[in-house]
Parts: structure tokens; sequence; C-alpha cells
């Protein structure tokens, strides 16, 4: 991890690949070029946190000049990268001769060499391309940074939240049920509405490489509303260098609203937009994976840039990404996600840090701080890019070429739901990585509510969602799927469609473990959110004499207020899904667990993760079958249930307590 600032850079090339041909690929070997950034900052072990100081107080100048991290050949570095910039300004860039490869073959596309020595020697060389030069950060400002925008004033400008009056509720109601957020603040929005800088400091004193490749951005929409998307459009074009923005390619999935048609064809002719936008229809329903790759094959940047919809990027968001992605261009990159109100649309942070992404054993994308493993990561800036096990989805770029390579997403996802971790798990182990880039930051409306349907899966008792995750595991998981069907009992054993190409592609092109990737890469995730323990018994536990079943009434999200009880059983799992497990845990189905304290009748809810607080023999259930009785510290309390207020406790345990007495079902569970 501590190798290098910017990833590997192992080898770098660049394609053109219109109407899905390769044109043309270069490999240029570098044998010369450290990683300037790394031998900065490896002299002193304080090294990183006077830079930081520096960086905090405003402009940051520390007494060892830019963030205290020069010498000889960060000046040389920075003399070559100005030179370029020079030639650039007069005009005669030096065009290098990209289509050419030196070697005289393609490495990526070479079938001979086996697939695996391939990642293996990429992984193993410090191999970088000349004609690029990583992000260098210097005093001066960035020389992507764009110049101070006139000063702006009205609705929701400056990422500012947006109101309603009280006698308006219901123009809100019906946004909600339309959209899914409040359409009505978004039309009283300017479309060219800029928004907060929640940049660190630092992000403006990068320079990145000044032949940075272009970008098609690929926005998938359904059923939109008008001005969020039209809003993701401007703010694309107003933030983004002009010779970046290969185009902006629209995936309209099967939309049947009236403004996404004929008004939106007439608007993307509009000058300013110089012609980069272009429509591509779906002729069905195909949902956002499928209609990803169909945009990924009709684009012609050279990177591929997913954005959603309902979008708003930042200052200077583009290059960061790009500048990753030309270093090395198996690396996909991921901007910061910030939060657009769905109520008010004030953008805002996520507000925790820095984070990287992660998942619990049912696959719910979650977020861990970086701090506790900053020296792990081998972390110097706070604004520098840093690995990621798995990403959100939403918002991401990547080398389009190296896309293909991946093989695309699995064709076998439908709509919506686990391509994030598979794309992830897939570029680890495959060769690549993935990285956050804290500079490029990127605005999302987080709707409260999926404004349209999900058709069927085609799986009785399969939700779209939960087949992805099975196809995900199987094909990725390697023996760690026991850990996700154990979250999942449901699932085990359904069928998940055909997979055998996707394990082809594994066998010949990952060489790497899933085992490899938590241990490795995923790190911080096999600590926070450790594989569940194998299951002894679950299903819904129904009181023996009232057929109602123990639930927690959501007190896992709202643990203050909410207290679990005993209610109707509705056989959707869920709230009254649980299972014990051969560590003695009662599991519900996201990673709850509940616990009963020594000498209390009181029942408490925790992560599981707190096991080590909580865990001890007394704590420890377990069911006893004969006499139908879930107990701890062997059959010396038991759970026990109020017939009249259906509160649920712990009591001693008594023979034939028929108020002690469940039994596990899962016949009915859908
Ligand atoms: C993108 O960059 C490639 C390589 O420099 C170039 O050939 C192509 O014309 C560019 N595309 C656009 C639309 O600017
Ligand atoms: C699964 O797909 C592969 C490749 O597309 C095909 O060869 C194979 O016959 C399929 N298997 C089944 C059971 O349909």
């Amino acid at each position: 991890m501590a190798t290098s600032l910017f990833g590997g850079g192992r080898m770098s090339s660049s394609s053109r690949s219109r109407h899905g041909l390769k044109v043309g690929l270069v490999v240029i070997l570098v044998v010369g070029l450290a990683p300037i950034l790394i031998s900065l900052n490896s002299g002193s072990a304080s090294s990183s946190s006077s830079s930081s100081s520096a960086a905090m107080g405003g402009h940051g100048m520390g007494p060892m000049g830019a963030w205290g991290m020069r010498d000889d050949s960060g000046k040389t570095r920075e003399k070559g990268m100005d030179a370029v910039i020079a030639e650039q300004k007069g005009g005669s860039m030096v065009t290098l001769e990209k289509n050419k490869d030196i070697q005289g073959n393609n490495r990526h596309l070479n079938t001979n060499q086996h697939p695996r020595h391939r990642t293996l020697d990429q992984s193993q060389s410090t191999q970088r391309s000349r004609d690029i030069h990583p992000p260098v950060l210097k005093e001066t400002t960035g020389n992507y940074e764009p110049p101070r925008q006139p000063y702006r004033t009205g609705p929701g400008e400056y990422g500012l939240g947006v109101l309603l009056n009280h006698n308006e509720k219901h123009l809100y109601d019906k946004a909600f049920e339309e959209y899914g957020f409040n359409m009505v603040v978004s039309d009283r929005i300017s479309l060219d509405r800029i928004v907060a800088d929640l940049r660190d400091k630092e992000c403006k004193h990068w320079h990145y490489p000044t032949n940075l490749p272009n970008t098609s951005v690929v926005i998938v929409f359904h059923q939109e509303g008008w001005s969020t998307l039209i809003r993701t459009i401007h703010s694309i074009f107003n933030t983004s260098p002009k010779e970046l923005l290969a185009e902006v390619l629209l995936v309209d999935d099967y939309s049947d609203k009236v403004h996404l048609k004929k008004k939106l064809d007439d608007y993307i002719r509009d000058p300013r937009f110089s012609g980069k936008i272009r429509i591509v229809r779906n002729k069905k329903r195909e949902g956002l994976i499928r209609s990803r790759t169909i945009g990924a094959r009709k684009a012609i940047g050279q990177v591929l840039t997913f954005l959603d919809a309902h979008c708003e990027c930042g200052p200077n968001w583009l290059p960061p990404l790009l500048a990753e992605i030309a270093v090395d261009r198996s690396t996909i990159v991921c901007p910061t996600v910030d939060a657009i109100s769905s109520d008010t649309f004030a953008y805002t942070s996520q507000g925790d840090g820095l984070c990287r992404g992660a998942f619990d054993w049912d696959f719910w994308y979650k977020r861990i701080p970086v701090k506790p493993y900053w020296h792990r990561l081998g972390l110097k800036q706070r604004s520098q890019p840093y690995p990621s096990p798995v990403m959100a989805g939403g918002l991401l770029a990547l080398d389009r070429s190296y896309f293909f390579e991946l093989g695309g997403y699995d064709p076998g996802l439908q709509i919506w739901g686990g391509e994030n971790f598979e794309i992830s798990f897939k570029v680890w182990m495959c060769g690549g990585s993935l990285k956050f880039v804290p500079c490029s930051r990127v605005g999302h409306v987080y709707r409260k509510q999926v404004p349209y349907s999900y058709p069927s899966s085609g799986v009785e008792g399969v939700s779209v969602v939960d087949l992805n995750y099975m196809r995900v595991a199987e094909v990725w998981l390697d023996e760690y799927k026991d850990s996700f069907y154990a979250t999942k009992p449901l699932l085990e054993g359904k069928p998940c469609g055909n997979i055998s190409e996707q394990v082809e592609y594994r066998k010949q092109n990952c060489p790497k473990s899933f085992k490899w990737f938590m241990e490795e890469i995923a790190f911080d995730n096999l600590q926070e959110y450790p594989p569940p323990a194998k299951n002894k018994i679950w299903g819904e536990i129904r009181s023996v004499d009232s057929e109602l079943c123990l639930d927690t009434n959501g007190a896992q999200n709202d643990p203050t207020h909410a207290t679990m009880g005993m209610e109707g059983c509705h056989g959707m799992g869920g709230n009254q899904l649980f299972r014990i497990n051969t560590r003695g845990q009662l599991v519900v189905e996201d990673g709850f667990c509940l616990y009963a304290r020594p000498n209390t009748e009181k029942l408490i809810f925790a992560k599981c993760t707190a096991e080590k607080s909580f865990t001890s023999e007394t704590t420890m259930w377990d069911y006893d079958s004969d006499r139908q009785i879930i107990h701890l510290e062997r059959r010396k309390r038991c759970l026990d249930h109020n017939q009249e207020t259906s509160k649920v406790f712990v009591t001693p345990c008594q023979h034939g307590e028929i108020s002690q007495q469940f039994k596990f079902y899962k016949e009915e569970i859908r």
C-alpha cells in the first residue's frame, strides 16, 4: 500500500475505440521515474502531521514551503510539468505517439500470454508511462483550478437549501410521490447554480497532468424529473474543462414522461452544449445496469464517467478523477459523494470525514472512517486519493477499454443492485484497483423512496436485488459466500441463473482469491463487519400459544424509542426473521444482535460487532427444541413474553410455562 501515492502506475496506455475498434494502445515503460511524492514524504515520521497542520492553517504555507514536502527531485519534476504547461499555452504541445505500441504488441489483449502471468507482471512492476506526470501538490494554484465565478444570487445558490411555504404542502406531497424528491424546490433553483466548495483547501494546489484523457459522461435515466436531469447536465458543462468533456451521453431507459421526449431532444441542441450531448433510447426497460453497458458501448470518450441523473458537480471535479486513470489505466475512481437533500436540495457533505466503502454480509453498503487505518493505508495527505475496497456504485469513472477488458457488468444483473460490488471485487481480484478521490466532489440527491416499481426477478421468492447479490456471491465470494447465506438464509439453494461466463472470466483473468481481497484490501471491513457465524436455527420466532411473532419493530434503527415485541406474523422476513448462530448470538437480519445482560429482564439491541463486550457464557442464546425454549445460561433464563402487552423480556425458566415457549418457523416466509 505504501509504495505509491498514486497507485502502481503499472502500465499506461491510451486507446481510441470509436465504433468499438481498438485503434491503438501505447505502452511506454519508464524505468527511471520513481514515485516522487513518496520519496519526498518518507523522510520523517512527522512529515504527514506537519504537512496537514500546515494545510489546516488557512493558506497552509509551513516553514518548509508548500506542505513541507520538497526536495530536488520534486523541483525537477515540477519544472518538467511547467514546461509542459508552457508548451501547451504556446499551442505547440508535443504530441506523443499515442497510438503506437512501442513494444510491438498489445499486452492487455495478447491472448498468447496467460492472463495470470499478465496480472502478476503488472502488480510487480513499477512501470510508469513516460508521458503522464502524476499529480503534484505545489504552492501555486492548481493548473485546472477554475477562476472565481461571478457572485450569484437566487434560491439555492452556493448549495443552500430552499424551503416551501406551509400552503405548498400539497405540491410537495405530489412531487415526492412522482419523483421521490422535492421537484417543486428543484424547479425553483437555477439550472446553473453554484454549489458550495466543500473541498479540502489543499485540493486547490494539486497540479494534474496536462495530457489527460477525455471522457464520455454517461447518464442513465428512467422517469427522471426535468430540472434535476437538466441541472445535472448544466453542472457537468459548467464545471468541466471543455477539452476533457468528449460528450454527455444520455441513456433513456424506456421512460414515458412527455418532457423526456421531444422537449429533451430540442433542448440538447442548444448551442451552449456544442453538439456534445447525445441520447440513446432503450426499446424496452433494461434497468440501470444494462443501460450503463449500452451507454459504454456507444460512448466515444477514452474514459467512461457514470453519473446519476440527479447530480451536481463540485468545482474542478473532473481532472482529479481523470488523472488517476491517466497514471494507471487499471484504476477505477469514485468522486467523494456529497448529499443533496431530497427535501430542500441543500448541498452538504456526508459529514463523516474520509471514509472507505464497505459492506455487511447481506450486502448493505457501509462507510468506514479512514482515520484508524491511515498508516496502514500509507496515506500522507488528506487530499490524496486512497484505495477503497468497494464503491457505492452511482458515480465512478474508468478507462473505457479497461471496462470491457473487465468484462463490463455481468449482463445477468437486473435493474439495479449488486453491480457496485461486482465491479469492485472484480477490479481488485483481477489486478486493478479502486480509489476514492477526495478532491473530486459530486453531489447526489438521495431519494427517500423509489417512485417506480421493480419488475419481478423471475425467481419465486427472490427480489431482483437479492438475485443480483446471489450472482455476485456465487461468482466472487468463494468460502465467504457461507457468510452471505448465513445472513440471508432464505436465499440458500435458490437459483440465480446461468453464471458460467462470469465464473469462466474469473478463472481466466483473476488470480486473487476473495480471502486475499478481504485480508489485504478490505481489512477494515473484516474488522468492523466480521463474517457471521453459521446458523444453528433460523426463522420466525412464533409463540406456541398465540400465533404471534417476535418482531423488532425497527428497534435496531431507533433503540431508544422502539421496543421489540410480539406482532402478527407477516411472513416477509425482515423484522421477524431471527437466527441463533454457533456463537450463541440471536441475530436479526441486518446485523443487529439481541442481548440480555445478566440479572435484568431487559433486552438490548446492539450491533453484533459489539460482541466482545457482550458475549460471554451469560449472554449466549440457545434453543431447546424439546422444551421449545430460547434460553440463556443453560436453561436458567428464558425468553418470555406478556400476551396482553406483547412485551418481550427475559425471566427465569419454568418448566411448562407457555409464555416461554416458542418455535422457529420458516414454512410461510416468502
Ligand atoms: C478524445 O481524445 C482522443 C484522443 O486524444 C481524440 O482522438 C478524440 O477525438 C477525443 N474526442 C473528443 C470528442 O474530443
Ligand atoms: C450457460 O451459459 C453458457 C455460456 O453462455 C452456455 O454454454 C451453457 O450452455 C449455459 N448453461 C445452461 C445450463 O444453460
